[in-house]
């Protein structure tokens, strides 16, 4: 997809936004008939109307409040996917946007909803020619968006673009080795580090708690660290990301039954597509941030050598744990990324993980589970961005009642708590792993979907980087 601000006078498909039935008189060469069909549109409860002009197209929106900002903005996406579908209806390769609301960013939003829903994943299908779609270019009026928006905007697409794309490939093509030679692609083509650390080194390092979920596996572990360093950073300490990448879960000797279950368990690295593709749009963006990376990286599978239940593994940090559970992997290989992120003396640590069907539970596919120790103004600033991009937070607590499910008889904790309140224990045993502030997001529900809704298509959605882009983005300025 491609975003460019019009030069010259528009003279293709056009697409209007108006908040108001008067301003129709300002579109040009509008005639009576069209405005008194367009009114008799919106006159029924229509907010989007298609005129044919034959040798192009005039679309009009008509912007509507709703009762928060929050969700005024939504509607602007959720018409940006109505326009997608209708311009690839009609084989349309281009549209440009005029923004004649009130509200400054209107066909910016509309053009997120637009390129958000006009992702395919055709790598293999053998007629992806013919099912291509053929929208690949908006163009913005001068009045509409600024160079800096549209720039900004092209970037985080192109980021979501690809993490979908990460979780989307299956595991007999993305091992843990190739997610972390694609990691290595995105630091080049952006200009971030990448460091592959490989089971050898994990041995050396005694990463007990990644390498305990690898033992069934027949293929290595690897732990990637990014590293992105501006010239002028703003923040003394470094940002810390850290993202799940168990490239496929199986649930190990503690097998997930196979009815739907494990159907879309190669979403179970939605984690780390999310973080590393990130880590592009921050340097493609050129944020002014020093952030670092890391992705723990595994297929867990209950092979010959698969850690059993019962299992007391020694973690990196020192901490033994009980593994009563080897479907709770992702809590394992997280905690060897926490401890490693302590040499940075972060000033902020964020997992994104797809860690508990718990969470999927609570809040559906509708927002985030997070939870964290991270101080007031950093918990509200990603609330904030959780509504301006409409990927909600909901924060659950972390109190100490919790913490004593994960007690072992034996060792220092286990990897499971009790039959209720799944997604904080988990939360539990990551704080453990952590000495500084943190927060955790828990993206089991949203990283994946059964069904397109909206701008979000089948399979990956990358649901949380708008979010976390929008935070980093706007970090420190608030
Ligand atoms: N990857 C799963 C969590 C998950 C479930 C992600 C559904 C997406 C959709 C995770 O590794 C897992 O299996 N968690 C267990 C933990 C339990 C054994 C304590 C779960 O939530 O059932
Ligand atoms: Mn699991
Ligand atoms: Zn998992």
């Amino acid at each position: 997809m491609e975003f460019k601000i019009l030069q010259k006078p528009a003279t293709k498909h056009q697409a209007y936004i108006i908040d108001d039935i008067a301003k129709l008189a300002l579109v040009p060469g509008i005639t009576e008939q069209e405005t008194s069909f367009v009114k008799t549109c919106f006159n029924d409860e229509q907010t989007f109307v298609t005129i044919n002009r034959f040798s192009y197209f005039l679309f009009i929106y008509l912007l509507k409040s709703k009762k928060t900002e929050s969700q005024t903005r939504e509607t602007c996406r959720k018409s940006g996917a109505e326009l997608q579908a209708v311009c690839n209806k009609y084989k349309l390769t281009e549209v440009t946007l005029h923004n004649i609301s009130a509200m400054p960013q209107a066909a910016l939003l509309l053009a997120e909803g637009l390129a958000l829903s006009n992702y395919q994943f055709l790598k293999y299908r053998t007629n992806s020619k013919k099912i291509t779609h053929t929208l690949h270019t908006v163009y913005f009026t001068k009045t509409s968006a600024t160079l800096k928006e549209v720039s900004q905007l092209a970037i985080t697409i192109d980021a979501v673009y690809r993490a979908r794309t990460l979780v989307n490939e299956p595991l007999n093509y993305l091992s843990a080795e190739q997610l972390s030679k694609e990691i290595a692609t995105l630091g080049k083509e952006s200009g971030f580090k990448v460091t592959i650390l490989n089971k050898a080194r994990l041995i050396k390092e005694k990463m007990g708690g990644i390498l305990s979920v690898n033992m069934g596996s027949q293929q290595p572990p690897t732990f990637t660290i990014m590293e992105y360093t501006p010239k002028k950073a703003i923040n003394k300490k470094p940002i810390v990301l850290i993202g799940k990448g168990v490239v496929y879960d199986t649930g190990g000797l503690s097998l997930k039954p196979t009815p739907n279950s494990m159907d879309r368990m190669k979403s179970d690295m939605g984690g780390a597509a999310l973080v590393s593709c990130a880590m592009y749009a921050i340097a493609k963006m050129q944020l002014p941030l020093h952030i670092i990376a890391l992705v723990p990286a595994t297929d867990n599978r209950p092979g010959e050598n698969a850690t059993v239940p019962g299992d007391v593994i020694t973690m990196y940090s020192g901490t033994t744990v009980e593994v009563l559970n080897t479907d709770a992997e992702g809590r394992m290989l997280l905690a060897d990324a926490l401890h490693w992120a302590k040499r940075y003396k972060p000033g902020l640590v964020c997992d994104f993980a797809t860690l508990t069907g718990a969470a999927s539970v609570a809040v559906g596919e509708y927002g985030i589970v997070c939870m964290g120790t991270a101080d007031e103004p950093t918990r509200q600033a990603f609330r904030d961005s959780g509504f301006s991009q409409y990927e909600r937070l909901v924060e659950y607590p972390l109190w100490d009642e919790y913490g004593d499910q994960i007690k072992s008889d034996i060792a220092d904790l286990k990897n499971v708590g009790g039959p209720s309140g799944g997604a904080i224990t988990a939360g539990k045993f990551l704080e453990h792993f952590t000495d500084y502030p943190w927060m955790h997001f828990d993206i089991a529900g949203v990283s994946f979907a059964t069904s397109k809704k909206g701008y979000l298509p089948v399979g990956g959605t990358a649901y949380g980087m708008r979010m976390l882009l929008d935070y980093l983005i706007h970090y420190n300025k608030a």
